[in-house]
């Protein structure tokens, strides 16, 4: 067993955990939020959707907010992306890196961007051509990988067909997601299984959402696969609004509590993430999900 020496988080709660909270957050705070976050040495921070403002309307305001954040030198600022339209609007607000969507679960994908599960790959593949040519990288999200909130039981193979499909349209990572939290570790561990054969670690994240506290022992398990991409969320902030029961992400700061004591580095200052976090919390009036972040803050 070889940990990695390194882990990349992707701060996701910009956008995953921005997009389910019932108070809309004005623009002028996310900028801050984000500008803050760029300070905690975190090396991606994924910034917002370029999705409907019907569908969406928390991350309505992501031209302002992707163009008004300060862009520190060696930090990707992704932005999710669902058809060749919300790429056009992100490329028009100058985006340098894009996330996408699929899932093998057509039920949720319904729910979540109103097309099967052929109709959302053929929409990356026209994100993946378009992006191709402007040099763009493209991460692919899989979601419902170890169950889905409508379909149940969602099987590893499905996922790798689909995580094979998102590698061959360009994608450079596929970020493996827990969408509802029901995964525990042995299911991991044979998703991961059946993926690392044909997928090697180095194209592979994980994004767990912690609804049942099972996230940091299914992160370990990926770990132990060698994965060193970590989706979270500071404070545990997020869910998705087109999925029943998905709670927030995994918090930043019990990853970064987890990776610190088991030696793994990852660049980020926890005290600059909590404050960040706080910041945050403030304007949504709640208290944090995250323990580690309680423990230290003596609440
Ligand atoms: P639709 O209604 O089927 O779209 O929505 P349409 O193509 O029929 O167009 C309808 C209208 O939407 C038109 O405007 C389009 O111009 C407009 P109208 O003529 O009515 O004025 N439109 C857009 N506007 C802005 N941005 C766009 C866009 N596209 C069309 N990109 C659509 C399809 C995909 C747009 C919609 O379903 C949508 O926005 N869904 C949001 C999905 C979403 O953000 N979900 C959450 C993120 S995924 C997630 O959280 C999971 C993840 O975290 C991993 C995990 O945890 O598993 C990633
Ligand atoms: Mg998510």
């Amino acid at each position: 067993m070889t940990f990695p020496t390194f882990v990349k988080i992707v701060e996701v709660s910009p956008r995953d955990g921005l997009q389910s909270e019932p108070t809309t957050i004005d623009a002028t705070t996310k900028i801050e939020f984000i500008n803050r976050l760029s300070e905690t040495g975190l090396k991606a921070i994924e910034v917002t959707s370029f999705v409907s403002p019907k569908w969406i309307p928390q991350l309505a305001d992501h031209t302002e907010v992707l163009q008004g954040i300060k862009k520190k030198p060696g930090i990707s600022y992704p932005v999710f992306v669902p058809n060749a339209n919300g790429l056009k609007k992100a490329l028009a607000a100058g985006v340098c890196e894009i996330a996408v969507f699929s899932t093998p679960s057509e039920e949720f994908c319904k729910r979540n961007v109103n097309c099967s599960v052929e109709e959302c790959l053929q929409r990356v593949a026209d994100i993946t051509t378009i992006a191709k040519e402007k040099n763009i990288p493209v991460r692919g999200y899989i979601s419902c990988v170890l169950g889905c909130p409508y379909e149940g039981e969602i099987s590893p193979e499905a996922v790798l067909k689909v995580a094979e499909k998102l590698i061959a349209l360009g994608c450079y990572e596929i970020s493996l997601g827990d969408t509802i939290g029901v995964g525990t570790p042995l299911k991991t561990k044979k998703l991961l299984e059946t993926i690392l054969p044909k997928i090697p670690a180095e194209k592979l994240a994980v994004h767990f959402h912690d609804t049942y506290g099972q996230a940091l022992a299914n992160i370990y398990v990926a770990l132990e696969k060698g994965i060193a991409v970590v989706d979270s969320s500071v404070a545990g902030l997020g869910g998705c609004p087109y999925a029943k029961g998905a709670s927030g992400n995994v918090a930043t700061e019990d990853v970064l509590y987890m990776l610190n004591g088991m030696n793994i580095k990852t660049g980020i200052d926890l005290k600059k993430l909590m404050a960040a976090g706080d910041y945050m919390l403030q304007h949504l009036h709640k208290s944090s999900h995250s323990k580690a972040g309680q423990a230290m803050s003596g609440k």
